[in-house]
């Protein structure tokens, strides 16, 4: 099976044993709670490497004073069965790739000057992308993205990987770890694979757990706004201003609905911000063509 390893070195020297067996490598940064969603990405990487290393670092520096650092859930032994029955799915057809590492850094190991809790206000060695850093998710969430460039840059200068594989769920994120790669030349290719979600179309995430059954059921309406917007570009809309508004005017109608309940009966939300973006810069869009399309995304606080 699998080696877990806690150490910058003994991962270093696994490494070095696969470029001398030319072995491919393709890297899975998550932060665990392992669902779907990061199995689809674990097995896009083992069809297209020879082995598979898979992070799992709770990131302190990718969240805000005021986020969910201490309660993010961390669930090792239910993600360690859940690796161990993708390495005997692997192991049955010898065409895939297989589980090579999982990374386990102390927060000692991956920030060795100073060990941050969350949030630090420019002490220590960081990864700005900018101006992407600072719009869509990362105008309410100021040091996000930093945090996330920032242990990407690290993970990847471990890691060394010949891919490494993000999810199309956090269509920002891989645009800035795109431009992180392009620009300090790291030597690996971004791959994005698409958005695994629930039976009922909700994208998976570790963070779901925290919507109990009303706000969970609620939490629809955002992908339910989008659907509003294909509809209305179908029907021709193409200016910003239409097709803004008809993910707004469904997600306010909602937002209405939910506050006209009596208290213990609804999901109240607010929006953070919708973005109809340009597919290569993302770019804030005045008009979308058919031949382009945009990458329609947003969040809804609960
Ligand atoms: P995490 O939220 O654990 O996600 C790890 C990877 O899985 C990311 O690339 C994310 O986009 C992808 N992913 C999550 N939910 C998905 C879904 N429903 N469908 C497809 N892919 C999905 O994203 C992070 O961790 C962190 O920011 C990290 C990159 C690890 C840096 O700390």
């Amino acid at each position: 099976y699998f080696a877990k390893i806690m150490t910058v070195p003994e991962l270093r020297h696994l490494r070095r044993k696969a470029l001398l067996a030319r072995k491919s490598v393709g890297f899975v940064p998550t932060m665990g709670a392992l669902h779907q969603g990061h199995l689809a990405l674990i097995r896009q990487a083992a069809k297209e490497n020879d082995q598979v290393y898979v992070s799992i670092y709770v990131n302190p520096t990718q969240f805000g004073v005021n986020e969910d650092l201490s309660s993010y859930p961390r669930t090792w032994p239910e993600d360690r069965v859940k690796l161990q029955a993708l390495t005997a799915e692997f192991s049955t057809n010898n065409q895939l790739g297989q589980i090579a590492a999982v990374f386990m850094p102390s927060t000692k190991e991956m920030y060795p000057s100073a060990p941050p809790t969350s949030e630090i206000d420019g002490q220590g060695s960081f990864v700005t992308i900018t101006p992407l850093s600072a719009r869509l998710e990362g105008a309410s969430r100021p040091v996000f993205f930093r945090g996330v460039a920032t242990v990407c840059m690290k993970l990847l200068n471990i890691v060394q990987p010949e891919r490494v594989y993000f999810g199309q769920k956090d269509i920002q994120q891989t645009f800035v770890v795109k431009r992180m790669v392009k620009d300090f030349h790291l030597d690996t290719e971004v791959r994005v694979g698409s958005t695994v979600r629930e039976a009922d179309g909700l994208a998976m995430s570790s963070r779901n757990v925290y919507l109990g059954e009303r706000r969970r059921a609620v939490a629809l309406v955002l992908l339910n706004s989008f659907k509003e917007v294909q509809q209305v570009f179908a029907r021709g809309a193409r200016k910003r201003r239409y097709l803004y508004n008809a993910a707004m005017d469904k997600l306010l109608l909602v937002q209405k609905q939910q506050e006209a309940l009596p208290k213990g009966k609804r999901a109240l939300f607010e929006v953070d911000y919708i973005s109809i973006a340009d597919p290569d810069t993302l770019d804030e869009l005045e008009e979308v063509t058919a031949e382009r399309g945009a990458i329609l995304s947003g969040a809804i606080k609960m």
